[in-house]
């Protein structure tokens, strides 16, 4: 089943985070704010994969909060929607676990979709691992999610491939979406949190596995004893439809990109594409750095990249925009979305980190 044809969504900003059951209904809370001030005009909703047109919907609702954080977003102070669907006393009992799906509408166009889940039984994982991955979770596996399904055209039988996947933060909003004839592979080289998303998401979803490979790594695996130049990506050529690496490109070196570069190529089917964030470095964010604005200084320069800290390069890696597109196009991969990022302070954008979607010829 897929739900979306894979688009380019108007340019908005918003998450639905909250799906919770009260008094017989099914109630959706969250925010939306389109960069182009453009009214919100309704929202489609999709639980488990099915249209459902019987909701009440209040917009437009005060958002103190999401002013706060994007004062420069326009409408940020009236972003909040809640959406109230009656729930017969049989749906009640089915629902946990299911995937839900909001879409707004903004003079008949679509915006970025959003994601979440009722009754998630996979736990979240301690502050110490979400530290780890980069402080956030539930929030960003969702981000993702949408990402995956609006401008990537993931399909619920589709293999996964999660490089560098941590606790398996992007497995846990995946597991509601993936069907059984679908499947996920992730390997980090953090053990601890292999064996957590091994015990808490495998063991609930035996079509999500998990891998530890010791390499080394400065900031995150300093013991590790395998060079990742060395390392081979345990898979089968044109093994996967979608290959990602969130916040992982951030922290390697030119020479580990390069040849995680080839394997992506290697191990994605014809036509199978590839999200990877990084931070790209051009005339705007370079200007953005310059002036101090934003929360990465990677001026740095380190071998064919920049970093942010000298003593420990691997915390922020940048690359020149067009140092880096050259290489993906050497080996066959093609850019088709290309969304610039927050880090660098800017007014329009679509995550904290950029990203790109590339697809092997
Ligand atoms: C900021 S975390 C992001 C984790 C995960 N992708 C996510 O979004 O939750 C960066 C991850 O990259 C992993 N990592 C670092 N070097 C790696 C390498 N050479 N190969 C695979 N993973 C690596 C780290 O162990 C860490 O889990």
């Amino acid at each position: 089943m897929k739900f979306f044809k894979p688009t380019d969504p108007l340019p908005t900003l918003g998450r639905l985070e909250k799906v919770a059951k009260e008094n017989g209904a099914l109630i959706l809370e969250g925010w939306v704010v389109s960069f182009e001030s453009k009214p919100l005009e309704t929202i489609q909703v999709y639980i488990a994969a099915k249209d459902v047109t019987n909701f009440e919907l209040a917009s437009t609702l005060p958002s103190p909060d999401i002013k706060k954080n994007y004062p420069n977003i326009p409408g940020a102070d009236k972003a909040r929607y809640r959406i109230k669907i009656p729930l017969t006393p049989q749906q009640q009992q089915q629902l946990k676990n299911s995937l839900v799906v909001v879409t707004p509408l903004f003079q008949g166009q679509a915006g970025g979709i959003m994601t979440n889940v009722l009754e998630s039984s996979i736990p979240t994982p301690s502050q110490e691992y979400i530290k780890f991955v980069g402080g956030h979770f539930s929030d960003v596996a969702f981000d993702f999610l949408s990402y995956f399904i609006q401008r990537v055209g993931l399909e619920p039988g589709d293999k996964v491939l999660d490089v560098g996947c941590g606790v398996g933060r992007l497995a846990y909003s995946l597991a509601y979406y993936l069907s059984p004839q679908g499947g996920y592979e992730g390997f980090d080289i953090a053990e601890k949190l292999i064996k957590w998303a091994e015990s808490e998401i495998s063991s609930r979803f035996p079509n999500f596995n998990f891998q530890v490979v010791n390499i080394y790594n400065q900031m995150y695996n300093p013991e590790g004893k395998i060079q990742s130049l060395d390392f081979v990506f345990p898979h089968p050529d044109k093994s996967f439809e979608l290959v990602f690496l969130t916040s992982v490109f951030t922290h390697l070196r030119a020479k580990e990109v390069r040849h995680y570069l080839d394997e992506i190529a290697r191990v994605l089917k014809p036509g199978g594409r590839c999200l990877c964030t990084c931070f790209l470095l051009n005339p705007e964010s370079e200007a953005a750095i310059a002036k101090g604005r934003g929360a990465h200084k990677i001026a740095h320069p380190l071998e064919e990249c920049y970093t942010s800290n000298l003593q420990m390069p691997e915390a922020a890696i940048g690359y020149k925009e067009s140092l880096l597109l050259g290489w993906m196009r050497e080996r066959s991969l093609s850019v088709v979305g290309k969304y610039y990022g927050q880090w660098c302070a800017r007014n329009k954008f679509t995550s904290y980190q950029d990203f790109l979607v590339l697809q092997k010829n």
